[in-house]
């Protein structure tokens, strides 16, 4: 189990946090938490306001691959997987590899890549639809968060079970009052929150043996 940033070659952008959270209210969260086309493809303050694959992830599955030393033929599943963006770059990558996503968004899936729409699957985190040790790799950013803090818990373990090899998750966190301030502006859809050291003990409590790292606002 090892903290590890994974994602620093993402984009960092200037998080207009004060703006947002003024917009934020409990009716846009509960759109937001439909992950239907406003989530993915309408007004920003709905989610992704529209975010088209620009291959903002080739240099992070590299990163990865090699942090993993994952062979050709890996298998790697990708949990919140969303339209498959990752997935495409690691078919680029790895043309060889064995990939899996699965997304809650039944229109992420139907607006996938079309070159890994093929391996995707609508279904939730907390109830992986695959055998035991089925991964070299299991990935999950920005996803087991969005869940309760049981059924949260209960994601992690089933990463676990499927994994036979790695696994990594980016979830919500701060690390400063400053940064729980602008990450409480910041969510929109996650239900399960808190500092980097609870989410240690989180982790650590629910048997989650996996890397992981923070999405800090
Ligand atoms: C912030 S997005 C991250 C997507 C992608 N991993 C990325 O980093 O671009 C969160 C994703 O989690 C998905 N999601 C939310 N709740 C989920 C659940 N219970 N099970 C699986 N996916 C879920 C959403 O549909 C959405 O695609």
């Amino acid at each position: 189990m090892a903290e590890i940033n994974l994602l620093n070659f993402y984009p960092k952008t200037d998080r207009p946090i004060d703006e947002r959270g003024k917009m934020i209210t409990e009716e846009v969260r509960a759109i937001a938490r439909q992950y239907g086309r406003e989530f993915f493809d309408g007004d920003r303050m709905y989610g992704y306001g529209g975010y088209r694959y620009d291959g903002r992830w080739v240099p992070i599955v590299k990163r990865i691959a090699e942090h993993y030393r994952l062979a050709g033929d890996a298998a790697i599943l990708d949990v919140g997987c969303a339209k498959g963006f990752m997935l495409h770059d690691f078919r680029g990558l790895m043309p060889g590899a064995t990939l899996a996503g699965l997304d809650v968004s039944d229109y992420a899936i139907e607006h996938a890549m079309p070159s890994v729409r093929d391996c995707l699957t609508v279904g939730c985190a907390s109830e992986l639809p695959y055998p035991d040790k089925s991964f070299d790799l299991v990935l999950s950013i920005n996803t087991v968060h969005n869940l309760p803090a049981d059924r949260c818990r209960k994601a992690l373990r089933e990463i676990m079970r499927v994994t036979r090899g790695a696994a990594f998750v980016t979830v919500d966190a701060w690390r400063t009052e400053q940064e729980r301030q602008r990450l409480l502006k910041w969510i929109l859809t996650a239900h399960t929150y808190m500092s980097t050291e609870a989410w240690k003990t989180f982790f650590a409590q629910g048997g989650y043996t996996g890397d992981y790292y923070w999405f800090i606002a």
